[in-house]
């Protein structure tokens, strides 16, 4: 490759919009006066870059909403960061939104950043019309005369196919997918640099879903926005991000390029994930995995997966593996992988 050809992506691994480093986040509960922690994110690192579409898979527990709350500063007991940091470029020397002063969480919440929770309801007040909801959250960002404020809402309703009737409505008077637009545009009214978006489509119909995903593809290159994009749908995931990283029992087992995981899974974890996706034509049982996903508050010794691993070694039980670059770009925790072993 020709140096000069080099230097822009050097320049983006340089200035990632979010580097996370060694996250841990417990719940911290007590059974009947027992303490424990649920390692639900347990030394988590990775970075995003600026412009691209970053997604986060793993099945069920296996600790997406933990990450996406504790980056996007939802932390509320029991859920606690026990060590780590997650540094945004514009929020330069706090470590996270927890950390920030109130003042500061004002100033780039909507405009820098913005979050849709899992769950479509969450970003609308449920108690207020969908109007509201923009004035409350996008005006006073936006500003000017309240009749172009109205008229600007009413152009990006457009861009996600919604009619201005919308904004009289109350959230629960508006089918699933609707909604879900309608959270979609308010998170992206303000053109934030960063949205975090938890499973925003898994309630819908897979027409209504393709429709979503397509929107929020166009909205980010029309304004070059970073989107961390979690979902457990392998397909989804396939259809919308750039690079994408595996989420095991609190810990990511592998990242690559979307194209790179799903052309060349490494993870003994991700190969079954992509072994397992349907395929068309292809009527043969496919097989499962045994054993159950960890109990966190207990988790195994050594690589989390190993009960359920093929390819688990007497190491893979003593020690933890840290993710080790495969190929350049590449990142797998895995002793079999990383020794040069695959199944
Ligand atoms: N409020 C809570 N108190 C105690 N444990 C919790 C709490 N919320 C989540 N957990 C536990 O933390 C772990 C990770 O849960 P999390 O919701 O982050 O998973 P997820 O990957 O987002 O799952 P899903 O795909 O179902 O949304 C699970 O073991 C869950 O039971
Ligand atoms: S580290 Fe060992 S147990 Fe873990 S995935 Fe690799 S081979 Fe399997
Ligand atoms: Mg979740």
């Amino acid at each position: 490759m020709h140096a000069d050809a080099e230097q822009p992506q050097r320049d983006q691994d340089a200035q990632p919009l979010l580097s996370v480093r060694d996250l841990q986040a417990y719940y911290q509960t007590s059974h009947a006066g027992v303490r424990r922690g649920i390692r639900a994110v347990d030394g988590v690192s990775f970075a995003v870059r600026r412009g691209e579409i970053y997604g986060l898979a793993g099945e069920s527990s296996s600790g997406k909403t933990t990450l996406i709350k504790s980056i996007a500063g939802a932390i509320r007991p029991p859920l606690e960061i026990v060590g780590g940091s997650m540094e945004f470029a514009f929020l330069p020397g706090y470590g996270g939104l927890h950390r920030a002063p109130p003042a500061e969480l004002e100033r780039i919440r909507w405009r820098h950043l913005s979050y849709i929770m899992q769950g479509s309801m969450n970003v609308l007040n449920p108690v207020r019309r969908v109007r509201s909801s923009f004035v409350d959250f996008a005006y006073p960002h936006i500003g000017g005369s309240r009749r172009r404020f109205e008229q600007q809402v009413i152009a990006h309703l457009a861009r996600v196919k919604l009619d201005p009737s919308v904004l009289a409505a109350f959230p629960h008077e508006l089918s699933g997918g609707m909604r879900q637009r309608a959270a979609l545009a308010l998170a992206t009214i303000c053109r934030p640099g960063f949205i975090i978006a938890d499973e925003p489509t898994t309630a819908l119909d897979v027409v209504v879903q393709k429709e979503v995903l397509g929107m929020l593809r166009g909205i980010q290159r029309e304004t070059g926005s970073s989107v961390l994009f979690v979902t457990h749908d392998m397909g989804v995931h396939a259809h919308i991000t750039d690079r994408l990283a595996i989420m095991y029992a609190g810990r990511l087992v592998e990242e690559a390029a979307t194209t790179e995981i799903f052309g060349n899974p490494l993870h003994p974890y991700t190969r079954h994930l992509i072994s397992s996706l349907p395929r068309i034509g292809d009527d043969a049982p496919r097989q499962g995995l045994g054993g159950a996903p960890p109990n966190l508050a207990d988790p195994p010794s050594g690589c989390r997966f190993h009960p359920r691993c093929p390819l688990a070694r007497e190491i893979c039980r003593r020690e933890i593996p840290v993710m080790g670059e495969s190929a350049p770009g590449h990142r797998v925790a895995c002793f079999a992988v990383n020794q040069g072993e695959r199944a």
